[in-house]
């Protein structure tokens, strides 16, 4: 992972060889490609309850052998092995980035950690499973019949995503992520304590949002019980930092560990999915474990040319760095899987959103492109519009269900009409619409690369492996790019520099070092109506 003695990306001969052939690509409009015999079976792969349909993107035969001969030459599949096996691939923290392991059975390599995986898990399992058949009651004996799971960022989007699409329980659960004491309030408002469970989520223990968050439920419950020994029955904790649980009253029964090995966004398989395991239940989610099983063995075993996740990762390169587009976007024709994209944009944004290679030299290319979308078909009537008709380049990945599992066939029958009609739309634009009943307001260039997942069904299988697919699809553009995925020191600035501000806000002497947020914190200072007292916390 670390060779220093690799050539950076843009200095291998494939990369060159892709930089004459984007070029000639340019100037062929995409429609004339696509017309040749087989393209879908030429450009289309089915693993496990997934079918992912490339067949639209900006690609020729020679195109795609030249992106293969970059992942060959990037020594991608030892790669893949070398971070399933346990080593040091994320390099600023020293740690490997094991959370294949959490789904994959046993490397002969990872024995003790397999063993204390199985362990962790097994009690996660019944716990939820006491939870779900009313063995692990609140405090007065009555089942619990909400949650609210406090966490953010990856102790929070993979667990509401997989929630949003698999809860079928009759248990409401809710997300508390911000620090916005509005959300806080709404979380809350409605709950009986004696049958809420609170679920807190954070690796460190240490984040603002989530420890302010979980002082303000222990507040409301202790409000309206009275009872501090109630809060056994009501706190339930996962993190890596057991001393702090332990200081915040969680009961040891009811802490549950996350390996410093697991990095948070690529953590919802461990005990941080107890929310989700108890929405779903033990044996659906271990269904959704081997669902990641299914994709981390394909990575692992596929050639390159067959491998999906390394190949959406070419896709992306093509597209982003020899292509020129700017942005990708997560277009979820099922409303089941509307937050896919904001778990996508953490995974790809904290990943691959970095400007120095892993041994500390400067990106000379472009990484991760800015990752956005929605739940559609809202979307068609809100931002397609530029997708259609404005001047940014962009790629997209569509994806949608093909049994819906409702009473409603022909909502999915228009709902897929439309998946697939504007993905034809980003391709062919309005170049096979009559010329002379075109007007210039009306026509739509297309040419844009997308790609198609369809899942068969949107179970706890299926959800893994889609999960796993982009997990490592992001993990492989690193590989190529030659940078660490797993670390994330950009956000940290932020987090000092909000302490600073915190401390000025509710201080009339203090200052702050520059001129623009001083006027700010003034404005606040001079106008708001409730005061901020100095140490307020
Ligand atoms: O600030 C970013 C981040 O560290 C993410 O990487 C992480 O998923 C999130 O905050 C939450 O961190 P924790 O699980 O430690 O509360």
């Amino acid at each position: 992972m670390t060779d220093k003695t690799a050539s950076r990306p843009e200095e291998t001969a494939s990369w060159k060889k892709l930089t004459a052939l984007a070029e000639i690509a340019t100037q062929t409009h995409n429609r004339e490609r696509v017309g040749e015999t087989d393209r879908f079976e030429k450009y289309s792969i089915r693993v496990g309850s997934l079918l992912v349909d490339f067949s639209k993107q900006r690609i020729d035969r020679s195109i795609f052998e030249g992106l293969v001969g970059l992942a060959e030459e990037s020594r991608v599949l030892d790669l893949i092995s070398a971070q399933m096996t346990g080593e040091i691939v994320n390099v600023t923290e020293h740690r490997p980035a094991l959370h294949t392991a959490l789904r994959t059975p046993a490397d002969a390599k990872l024995t003790q950690v397999t063993q204390d995986i199985e362990r962790e898990q097994d009690r996660m399992l019944q716990y939820a499973e006491a939870v779900r058949g009313g063995e692990r009651n609140g405090f007065t004996g009555r089942r619990i019949t909400h949650i609210v799971h406090i966490g953010v960022g990856g102790s929070h989007l993979g667990c509401e995503l997989a929630c949003r699409a698999l809860n079928r329980s009759g248990i409401e659960i809710r997300f508390l992520a911000n620090i916005d004491g509005a959300a806080t309030t709404h979380a809350l408002t409605g709950l009986d304590p004696e049958t809420t469970l609170f679920v807190i989520v954070s690796k460190t223990f240490t984040t603002l949002e989530t420890l302010t968050n979980a002082h303000a439920a222990r507040t409301w419950f202790l409000e309206r019980t009275c009872d501090k020994t109630a809060i056994a029955s009501h706190f339930v904790a996962v993190s890596n930092n057991a001393a702090e649980m332990t200081k915040f009253g969680i009961a040891s029964v009811s802490q549950f560990k996350l390996w410093d090995w697991v990095g948070g966004r690529f953590s919802l398989w461990s005990s941080v999915g107890i929310t989700i395991a108890i929405a779903i239940g033990a044996p659906e989610f271990r269904k959704f474990l081997s669902g990641g099983a299914i994709m981390d063995e394909h990575f692992r075993e596929a050639p390159i040319a067959e491998n999906i996740p390394v190949i959406l990762a070419l896709l992306t390169i093509w597209n982003s760095n020899f292509l020129g587009s700017q942005s990708h976007a997560v277009l979820s024709y099922d409303s089941r899987l509307r937050t896919f994209v904001e778990f996508v944009q953490q995974l790809e944004m904290e990943s691959n959103g970095k400007a120095v290679h892993a041994d500390g030299s400067t990106c000379n290319v472009h990484t991760s492109p800015i990752i956005w979308g929605g739940e559609e078909t809202q979307g068609q009537h809100a931002f397609h519009q530029l997708l259609h008709q404005g001047t940014r380049t962009f790629s997209a990945d569509f994806i949608a269900t093909v049994d819906p599992e409702h009473n409603h066939p022909d909502h999915h029958r228009w709902l897929l009409a439309n998946c697939f009609s504007q993905s034809q739309v980003m391709l062919y634009g309005t170049a096979n619409q009559a010329r002379d009943s075109t007007k210039v307001h009306e026509v739509v260039s297309g040419d844009h690369a997308t790609t198609t997942i369809l899942v068969d069904k949107l179970n706890a299988e299926a959800l893994g492996s889609l999960i796993a697919l982009y997990e490592h699809k992001v993990a492989c553009l690193g590989m190529i790019w030659r940078i660490n995925s797993f670390d994330q020191w950009g956000v940290e600035l932020g987090k000092r520099l909000a302490r600073e501000i915190y401390r000025a806000l509710g201080s009339p002497d203090s200052e702050s070092s520059d001129g623009p947020t001083e006027g700010l914190v003034r404005t606040i200072r001079d106008r708001t109506t409730s005061p901020f007292n100095d140490g307020d916390d």
